[in-house]
Order: C-alpha cells, then sequence, then structure tokens
C-alpha cells in the first residue's frame, strides 16, 4: 500500500456525491458552498482510490509528496459517448460540409468500409492512441462504441477488441451499436436482403455474438437510419440480453421521437438532443425521480465495485458540444435541460464524422461560452453527468474511496477552462492512482 499527498492544490474538485441533494447542475452555483469545491486543499490518493481531501494545513502524511504550486484540481473527465473503433478519413466530407453541405448518416458507410479493411493490429493500434489522445486532454473514464463494422465478424470483432481494454483496465465502458446504420449490403436491390433482414441480423446473431462483450446496447435512432418501431426493438432485445440501453436521438430532427423512446424504454442515456419539443424536455427532467440501485450484475468484463445497475435510474440528457458545431447543428439545449431539472452530461462524440475530438476540455468550454452554462454546472455535467449516465459511482468525483483519477489544470482555478480557451491548461492526468500525462 502506497501513499501520494498532493498538495498546493488551490481549488479541488471534489464534487463529493456525499453532499448531492439535488440534480446535477440543477443550481448554478452550487459547490462551493457545501464542500465540493475547496480552496487552498490537498489530497491523498492510497494506491488507485482517494483516500482524504481536506485542508492543506491539515494534511497527514504520505509516503511520498508532490507539491502542485496552486493548481487547480478536478476529477479527469468521464466521457461517455465515443466511437473510437474505426479505420478511416473523411476530412473530405467535414470539407464539404463547411462549404454547405449537411450532414448525412449515410458517411457512416465510408467509415464502416475503410473499418472493415482494417487488419487486426492497426485497427488495435490506432483505438489506443485514440485512447491516449483523450487521456493527454485529462479524459480518464471513456465509453467507447462498436458500430462501423456492420456485420456479425466485424462488428464481435470491434466488440473484442473493446472487451479487451476493458479488461486491461485501459477502456471503461463497451456498447454495441450493430444499429448504426443498415450497411449497403442490405439494399433490397437486385435480390439482396433488405432493412427488416439487417435489424433481425442485430437482435440475433449479432446481439448473441457481442453481448459477452459489452455492457450497453445503442441505437440510432433517425431517420435514414432506424425509425421509432426498428430502435425499440433493438432496445428491447438488449434489454432481454442484460443490457443497459443507450440511444442516439433527436440528432437531425425530431422525428423518430428518439428522447420519447429512451425515457418509454428507461434507457440510461439519450444523446446528441439538437431537435428537441418541449415536451421532449419535460420527459426528460420527470425521469429524475427514478432511483440508481447499487450493483446489478453486469454482463462481460469491466465488472468492479463502482458499478450501478444498468436497468434502474433517470434518462440522462447527453449533450455533445464539439458535435454541434462539426455539423452545424442547432446547439442541444442544455440550459433549458437544466432549468427543467434534468440531468445532464457533456460527452465529446469522438467520431470520424461528426466530431473528430477527444477533446472535453473543449466540450466544456463550448458549454459555457455557447449553451450558457455556468461554469461548475459544465464540469458537473462532465464528470458526475457522464459518470451516471455510465451507471458509475466510482468516477467523476474525488470523494473518499473514488478512483484516484485526477485532472491537474496549469492553472490555479477552473474557470480558465473557459477563460483561455483552447489553451494547453492540461498539467497533468493522474488515472487510478498513477500519472498517465
Ligand atoms: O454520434 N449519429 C450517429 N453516429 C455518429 C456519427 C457517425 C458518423 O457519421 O460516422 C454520431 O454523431
Amino acid at each position: 500500500m502506497t501513499t501520494t499527498l498532493l498538495t498546493g492544490i488551490s481549488e479541488l474538485w471534489t464534487l463529493d456525491p456525499a453532499f448531492e441533494d439535488a440534480p446535477l447542475g440543477a443550481s448554478k452555483e452550487r459547490g462551493a458552498a457545501d464542500g465540493q469545491i475547496q480552496r487552498e486543499a490537498a489530497l491523498v490518493i492510497e494506491d488507485d482510490r482517494i483516500a482524504w481531501t481536506g485542508p492543506a494545513t491539515a494534511a497527514p502524511a504520505a509516503d511520498e509528496r508532490i507539491d502542485l504550486e496552486g493548481r487547480a484540481v478536478l476529477p479527469g473527465w468521464v466521457d461517455s459517448h465515443t466511437h473510437l473503433v474505426f479505420d478511416g478519413d473523411r476530412s473530405a466530407e467535414f470539407e464539404a460540409r463547411m462549404a454547405g453541405q449537411s450532414y448525412a448518416a449515410g458517411g457512416i458507410q465510408v467509415t464502416t468500409d475503410a473499418t472493415r479493411s482494417a487488419d487486426d493490429h492497426r485497427l488495435e493500434t490506432l483505438v489506443r492512441g485514440r485512447i491516449g489522445e483523450a487521456a493527454a486532454g485529462g479524459t480518464t473514464t471513456l465509453e467507447t462504441k462498436t458500430g462501423y463494422g456492420l456485420t456479425v465478424a466485424d462488428e464481435a470483432r470491434a466488440a473484442a477488441l473493446a472487451a479487451r481494454l476493458v479488461a486491461e483496465g485501459t477502456l471503461d465502458e463497451a456498447t454495441f451499436l450493430g444499429a448504426h446504420l443498415v450497411p449497403s449490403e442490405y439494399d433490397g436491390a437486385d435480390g439482396r436482403p433488405g432493412p427488416a433482414e439487417y435489424l433481425d441480423l442485430v437482435v440475433g446473431p449479432m446481439l448473441e455474438q457481442v453481448r459477452g462483450s459489452v455492457r450497453w446496447i445503442d441505437v440510432f435512432c433517425e431517420d435514414g437510419a432506424f425509425d421509432t418501431a426498428a430502435s425499440r426493438r433493438v432496445l428491447e432485445a438488449g434489454r432481454a440480453a442484460g443490457l443497459g440501453l443507450r440511444v442516439h436521438g433527436n440528432q437531425l430532427s425530431g422525428a423518430q421521437r428518439g428522447v420519447q423512446l429512451a425515457v418509454e424504454e428507461h434507457a440510461a442515456s439519450v444523446d446528441h438532443l439538437n431537435h428537441l419539443e418541449p415536451a421532449d424536455v419535460e420527459a426528460l427532467a420527470a425521469t429524475v425521480g427514478r432511483s440508481v440501485a447499487p450493483g446489478g450484475d453486469p454482463v462481460g468484463p469491466g465488472a468492479s465495485d463502482g458499478l450501478l445497475a444498468v436497468d434502474a435510474g433517470p434518462t440522462v440528457a447527453t449533450v455533445l458540444p464539439a458535435c454541434d458545431l462539426s455539423t452545424r447543428a442547432p446547439l442541444a439545449p442544455a440550459r433549458d435541460l437544466l432549468d427543467a431539472g434534468a440531468h445532464l452530461a457533456i460527452a465529446s462524440n469522438c467520431n470520424p464524422g461528426t466530431s473528430y475530438t477527444s477533446a472535453m476540455s473543449f466540450c466544456v468550454a463550448t458549454a459555457v461560452l455557447q449553451m450558457h452554462l455556468s461554469l461548475a454546472e459544465a464540469i458537473r455535467a462532465a464528470t458526475r453527468g457522464g459518470a451516471l449516465a455510465l451507471r458509475r459511482s466510482d468516477v467523476g468525483h474525488l470523494g473518499v474511496g473514488a478512483r484516484a483519477d485526477l485532472h491537474v489544470l496549469d492553472a490555479p482555478a477552473a474557470i480558465n477552462l473557459a477563460y483561455r480557451p483552447g489553451m494547453p491548461l492540461t498539467h497533468q492526468v493522474w488515472r487510478r492512482g498513477r500519472r498517465v500525462a
């Protein structure tokens, strides 16, 4: 057992759930008053966990002592929505979009073709590189999805890779997204099978093949991808297989009612949310009363004492600010969601089509500068909010017993994340009690 004392912390954002008594971010200035932000503080790590936090003047002795010289410390970012398992480049599509073309789901096929062609070693190298990039920016908990394979073998390969990375502790959560797009070989033309057959494949053999590798199932519920009925079928098959539910909803329009579906099916999160009606906002806020449940019986690897049950709790509204900018979509109404009382998460949606960045600090700055969140609300959404969306109690905060995942800023106060947007403010990153950047 090794203990490390970090001292010289000007602002320590513990976001300790022990002080939690309201929906995440429901009040603009929570934190300073209730002990969730400590000034002139210190922190002790014991192995991979937080063992103590408090005033620097009361810090206990430890095996090792590190002076952070007046820097702010946050929990590492919890990025609850990424698509890291891919090969291929879509910068030309992005450039065309910036010249006026609009985003369409069909680009997923381009990445699917490139991903199918990549050999295992290349794919794993690419994914590990992307995880490293995320960590360098302060992300310490990371979810990733399959969804660029879209055959039984290719989805199984992506899920197995993600599961291996979860098992070795490099990645945290794996999600099956076979229902990302109906691939081109299922176009129903010239005697080829059609979308109905692809859906049968996803909820049948494909799900059967991946269910032992992932904790979650997701669906792109949208015109041009999967309609409401097909999406419901995917989610219900996933639930029957013991998986937690996630939804891509209301990204390109509200036509397929992704939010309402997610709420009805008790999904843990619905993500994107660019086209919401007041009824959608209300429906999400109304799930706040649904309590999380401890433990659960996680399917697949990654089991730890920080996992909550996937089938209980609210539907978190997850907004993806970098994606909104990168697709020139209307910004998701994060302010309205918080004002209504919904639980909010911020994630990067790192993927080659709509958001090729894992920079959570940039997402947080955007949420403050353009979505009208306070700094505290944005930080909570990118830490505690993501943890709730992933049904985890061990990350997203620095309460005693939490995973020792720290983001040390090269600034005395976290407001610099928004005040100095785009500047390299990540000074150190600690994950599971070890310095990783
Ligand atoms: O979350 N919306 C669906 N999936 C991804 C985009 C995938 C792509 O275009 O490659 C997203 O934005």
